[in-house]
């Protein structure tokens, strides 16, 4: 079977860091790693309207922001399909069809709806398009047959529930659709990167976050005013590497090659963790640290950033090529599931035939 990998993000926004070690490094590493027979990377902005179809510009004016962090991270047009997903009309096609073998109770226990529902305060009117927004996402997942899903933690459900769908589909119609397997981040850190001032995690409404795209003195400015560790007051205090944001950003970021480089007093990161647990380390120094890390890490990103800027309306004709050919793979799985469903008759003689002989009979 091919190995096949769909994934995306809503454009609400430019993606931040916790986007990065969440997805979108391991997206670019399993691109170069030529494991992957095909790579499909979506603007999910059909989904970005569930929950901003009152604002659509915020939407249309992100893809260009997403696209270009996509191109700025090192995924390469060559080797991902980047597609818009509004643009694949198979996709609302087969979500469709799709909610037939899905029951309001089951979407009501989705633990990702039933969170994003209160934090948008929709308990009392939920927009229908939002409600059902899961099996969408099989839908977009099930076109392309992914077989590999990477994705950030939240999304398990959503994984979990396509899985449902691909089964009843293939058990009531014909095996068509194919069960895709979820790859979650490296570690925990890297699952739910809190923002810089500590809270759960990074958001745009908090004002919190690192993004792929700020200058070198953002991050800068960011990374020295970090939350740390309150009881950590004197350099000689005891400090804790819980919850002190600077250490969970270098979980995320940090390898031994950076010390070398940077810190050559510690091996690794372990050691750093022991001297601060101890007492006797200042935040000014593992600041310092971790903004050398991020910089090495954003340096390139932000200078491809700078090159694809210049081209804006290549960078459009990315998306439009990539859409292209992402709607011919959707069109034929729609294709082969509207022959499972057996709703194909203007190409099925024999229903004709069938037909038309019955009529005949009929006659006599
Ligand atoms: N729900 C994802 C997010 O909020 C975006 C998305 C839409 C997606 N369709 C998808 C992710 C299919 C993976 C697979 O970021």
């Amino acid at each position: 079977m091919e190995k096949i990998i769909l994934t995306g993000d809503r454009p609400t926004g430019r993606l931040h860091v916790g986007h990065y070690v969440g997805s979108l490094r391991r997206r670019v590493q399993l691109q170069n790693s030529g494991e992957f027979d095909k790579i499909f990377i979506m603007i999910a902005d059909a989904q970005a309207l569930t929950d901003n179809f009152e604002n659509p510009e915020k939407v249309r004016q992100n893809i260009i922001e997403v696209a270009l962090d996509y191109l700025s991270v090192g995924l390469d047009p060559a080797k991902s399909t980047l597609f818009i997903q509004s643009q694949i009309p198979e996709l609302t096609e087969l979500t469709f069809f799709y909610s037939n073998l899905v029951t309001v109770s089951r979407l009501q226990r989705n633990p990702t709806v039933k969170t994003e529902i209160k934090m948008r305060n929709f308990e009392t009117s939920i927009p229908v398009g939002f409600f059902t927004y899961p099996i969408s996402q099989a839908a977009d997942i099930t076109a392309f047959k992914a077989t590999c899903v990477p994705v950030g933690e939240d999304q398990l459900p959503m994984i979990e529930q396509t899985r449902e769908i691909v089964r009843k589909f293939n058990s009531i119609y014909d095996e068509v659709l194919v069960e895709p397997d979820v790859l979650l981040p490296e570690n925990a850190a890297c699952c739910r990167l809190p923002g810089i001032d500590g809270k759960a995690k990074m958001s745009k409404s908090l004002g919190n976050c690192i993004y792929l795209s700020d200058t070198e003195k953002d991050v800068k400015t960011k990374v020295m005013s970090m939350y740390t560790d309150p009881t950590h007051i004197q350099i000689t205090d005891p400090g804790h590497v819980e919850g002190n944001c600077v250490f969970t950003y270098l979980d995320a970021f940090s390898n031994d090659g950076h010390f070398a480089e940077y810190l050559p007093e510690y091996a690794n990161l372990q050691e750093l963790k022991d001297h601060y647990t101890r007492g006797g380390l200042g935040d000014v120094k593992i600041k310092k640290f971790l903004n050398n890390v991020l910089q090495e890490e954003l340096a390139p990103i932000r200078a491809r950033r700078a090159e694809f800027e210049k081209d804006i309306p290549m960078v459009y004709d990315i998306l439009k090529q990539g859409s292209e050919n992402a709607r011919a793979v959707a069109a034929q799985t729609m294709d082969e599931v509207k022959r499972a469903m057996r709703i194909n008759y203007f190409e099925d003689a024999e229903l004709i035939r069938a037909q038309a002989e019955k009529y005949s009979r009929a006659e006599d």
